[in-house]
C-alpha cells in the first residue's frame, strides 16, 4: 500500500503501489506517512527555450516526502547571473561586446560565462590553477578566458591575489566590468524573481529552508523573497570548517574544503541577520549526505547538496508541521573520485547527529550546530565573554 499525495501536497488516498516498496534506504528512514505519490504528473507540455540558460536557470523541486523538498539544479548562478547582467544592460552600464571579469572556480565561472554567451558579451574569469577539466573546457569553448592563478596552501593569500590580479586587469582595461559576486547585492535580483514562484509551488505553511552559504545570494534571497511574500522562514546556512563568514576560522577540516561555501575572506553579500542556525560540516560527513540523496531519491548532486540533506533529514524530525526546503546548487559530476567513488564506506545518516556549540571554541569536527541570534558579534566574543 502506498499513500498518495496530490500535486499540491494536499488530501491524500491510499493506492496500491505497483513497484512494490520504496528503495531500501528510502525505505528506512520515511515514516508512514512519507511515500510519495507514484504518478509522474507528466501534462504533455513541452516549451521550446531560447537560450540554454532558460532550461537551467530555474530550480527543480523534488519532492522527497510530503515536508520534504529538494531545490534540484544544474547550475545555481545561472538564474543570479541572468539577472544581474540584465540590469546592467538595461542600465546602460554595460553594453554588448563588453567584457565582464570576476574571480571564481566554481559554478559562477560557468553561470557567468553562459550569460555573456547569451547577451552577446564576453568573460574573463580569474580562477585557480585547479580549475577542473570540465569546467575549463567548457569555459574555452563558450569563448570565456581562464586566467588560472598558482595555487597556494593559503586560501586567504589565493583570494587576495586573485582580487590583485582583477584590480590590475582593470587598471590596463578600465572598460572592462568586475561583477564582484561575493559583494555586490546585485546578485540577488535573479533569485528574487524566482522567490514569488518559488512560494506558490510550495505547500502553504512555515518552511525551513536549507542551503550552502558562500557568498549568500541564494539563501540569502530565497529566504528574503519567501518572507516577503507573507511565509514564516528559518533559514539555516551551511558552512564549511575553517571558514570566516560565521567565525570558524580556527577549526580545520582535515579533509577536503566543500566547493562553493564558506569563504577565507568577509563577503558583504553574506546578510548574516537573515540565519536563524548555522551548522559547520566535515568533507566526511556531506559526502555521506551525498551518497545518501542519491541512493535515496536518484538525485545526483555535489557535497553542499549532501551536506544540505543531512541537516534537512535532521532539522526534519526537530519541526514538524514545517516544510524543509533544501537546495542542492551543482550536479555530482565533479565529485566522482573524490566523494562517491567510496561510497560503499560512508556511514549511516541516521547514525550522525551534531555538537552544539555556543562560541567558535566549541566547534568541533565532522559536525556542530549553533543557534545564529543573527548578531555576528555576539558570536565572535563569546568566547572572551566566557573566558
Ligand atoms: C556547490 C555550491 N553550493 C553552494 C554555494 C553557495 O551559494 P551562494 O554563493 O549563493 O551562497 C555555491 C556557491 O558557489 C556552490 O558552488
Amino acid at each position: 500500500m502506498k499513500t498518495v499525495i496530490s500535486n499540491n501536497g494536499g488530501p491524500a488516498e491510499v493506492v496500491i503501489n505497483s513497484r512494490g516498496a520504496a528503495g531500501g534506504a528510502e525505505a528506512m528512514w520515511r515514516r508512514e506517512d512519507d511515500l510519495v505519490c507514484p504518478d509522474d504528473h507528466f501534462d504533455g507540455r513541452i516549451g521550446i527555450h531560447d537560450h540554454i540558460t532558460d532550461a537551467i536557470a530555474d530550480p527543480d523541486p523534488v519532492r522527497l516526502a510530503p515536508d520534504l523538498i529538494c531545490l534540484r539544479f544544474e547550475v545555481m548562478k545561472v538564474r543570479s547571473a541572468l539577472g544581474a547582467v540584465r540590469q546592467l544592460l538595461d542600465t546602460g552600464t554595460i553594453r554588448p561586446g563588453d567584457t565582464l571579469v570576476d574571480s571564481s572556480s566554481g559554478i559562477y565561472a560557468l553561470a557567468l560565462a553562459l550569460a555573456c554567451h547569451r547577451y552577446g558579451l564576453r568573460c574573463h574569469i580569474v580562477g585557480s590553477a585547479t580549475v577542473e577539466e570540465t569546467l575549463g573546457t567548457q569555459l574555452e569553448i563558450l569563448g570565456a578566458t581562464l586566467e588560472r592563478m598558482p595555487p597556494s596552501d593559503d586560501l586567504r593569500l589565493d583570494q587576495s591575489r586573485r582580487v590583485e590580479r582583477i584590480r590590475r586587469l582593470l587598471a590596463e582595461r578600465p572598460h572592462y566590468h568586475w561583477m564582484r559576486q561575493y559583494h555586490d547585492p546585485i546578485h540577488y535580483d535573479g533569485y528574487h524573481q524566482l522567490a514569488g514562484g518559488l512560494d506558490r509551488a510550495l505547500p502553504p505553511g512555515p518552511v525551513t529552508l536549507i542551503g550552502g552559504v558562500g557568498t549568500g545570494a541564494s539563501t540569502g534571497a530565497f529566504a528574503e523573497g519567501l518572507r516577503g511574500a507573507g511565509r514564516e522562514v528559518r533559514l539555516i546556512g551551511i558552512q564549511p570548517f575553517g571558514s570566516v563568514t560565521f567565525g570558524a576560522e580556527q577549526t580545520e577540516d582535515p579533509d577536503m574544503i566543500i566547493a562553493g561555501i564558506g569563504s577565507s575572506i568577509e563577503f558583504a553579500n553574506v546578510r548574516h541577520e537573515l540565519y536563524q542556525q548555522i551548522h559547520w560540516i566535515a568533507f566526511e560527513y556531506a559526502r555521506a549526505g551525498a551518497v545518501a540523496l542519491l541512493r535515496d531519491s536518484g538525485i545526483f548532486a555535489g557535497l553542499s547538496s549532501g551536506a544540505a540533506y543531512l541537516v534537512s533529514r535532521w532539522e526534519r524530525g526537530r519541526a514538524p508541521g514545517r516544510t524543509v526546503v533544501f537546495m542542492a546548487p551543482d550536479t555530482g559530476h565533479r565529485y566522482v573520485t573524490a566523494a562517491f567513488a567510496a561510497h560503499r564506506e560512508v556511514p549511516p545518516l541516521d547514525d550522525l547527529v551534531p555538537r552544539d556549540a555556543c562560541c567558535p571554541s566549541e566547534l568541533t569536527t565532522p559536525w556542530s550546530v549553533a543557534d545564529w541570534c543573527g548578531v555576528a558579534a555576539d558570536w565572535a566574543t563569546a568566547d572572551i565573554g566566557a573566558a
